[in-house]
């Protein structure tokens, strides 16, 4: 996020908030993961590929008899998705969308083959997901966005870890999504969350909590 909070500009071209080496980093943590989310505003504005970039590492993964990038998962209630879009046509692994109850035919129809649309419910509740991707083989999912979907892991304690990078600009426009939107956190003055690592890398600074015991220092 931008030091005033935003995760983007309110400009539809996507802001570029890390540096290569952070990229870098973020690579290493996709590939150490099951499954990687965002919200399917996420998949509309920045049609994210969410594959591991690094062959080095998606090689390792084969190696450990894992597809070379973690399963992609979306959420969405509307379906306002494009088959075409990277997150359905890039990488050699599963891709799954929740999707709310009255909408799973639709959303079988407009994604055919390209991904497994799963009941997600209504209203979709992220313990729902998170339990349902359990049960799928996926025990370390990583949320990579955006403020809806942050919210909802964080306000509904979801989430073992939470690593905040920050760039070292503002945005400055009330207009662009924020990293969590309002909402009732379970840390807060009262129950201050637990500052496990700041690491300087470049320009940036990455911040990582512990939100539960079951974080891990790897
Ligand atoms: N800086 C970063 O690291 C980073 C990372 C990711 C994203 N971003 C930015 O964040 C922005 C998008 O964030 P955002 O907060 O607007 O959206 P978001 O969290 O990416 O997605 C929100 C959408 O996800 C679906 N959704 C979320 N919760 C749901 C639920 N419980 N049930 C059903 N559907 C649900 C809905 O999709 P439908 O509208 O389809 O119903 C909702 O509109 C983009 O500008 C992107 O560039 C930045």
């Amino acid at each position: 996020m931008s030091i005033d909070g935003y995760l983007d500009s309110a400009m539809p071209r996507r802001l570029e908030l890390s540096n290569d080496a952070d990229f870098d980093r973020v690579d290493a943590v996709r590939a150490s993961c099951d499954a990687i989310l965002v919200g399917a505003a996420t998949v509309r504005n920045d049609n994210p590929r969410l594959v591991v970039r690094s062959k080095t590492l998606r090689d390792e993964r084969l190696a450990r008899g894992l597809p070379p990038s973690p399963i992609k998962v979306t959420v969405t209630e509307r379906v306002e998705l494009d088959a075409r879009a990277d997150f359905f046509t890039t990488g050699d692994t599963e891709k799954l969308v929740y999707c709310a109850s009255p909408r799973v035919v639709d959303a079988r129809g407009r994604l055919g083959p390209m991904a497994t649309v799963v009941d997600g419910g209504q209203p979709v509740k992220m313990r729902r997901i998170s339990e349902d991707l359990g049960a799928r083989g996926v025990h370390r999912l990583m949320v990579e966005g955006g403020g809806k979907v942050h919210t909802q892991f964080l306000t509904d304690n979801l989430a073992d870890e939470l690593q905040l990078v920050v760039a070292p600009f503002f945005v400055g426009d009330s207009r662009a999504p924020r990293f969590v939107s309002d909402g009732r956190f379970p840390w807060n003055p009262d129950r201050r969350a637990t500052l496990a690592d700041v690491r300087q890398i470049g320009d940036v600074v990455l911040l990582r909590y512990a939100l539960s015991p079951r974080f891990r220092t790897d």
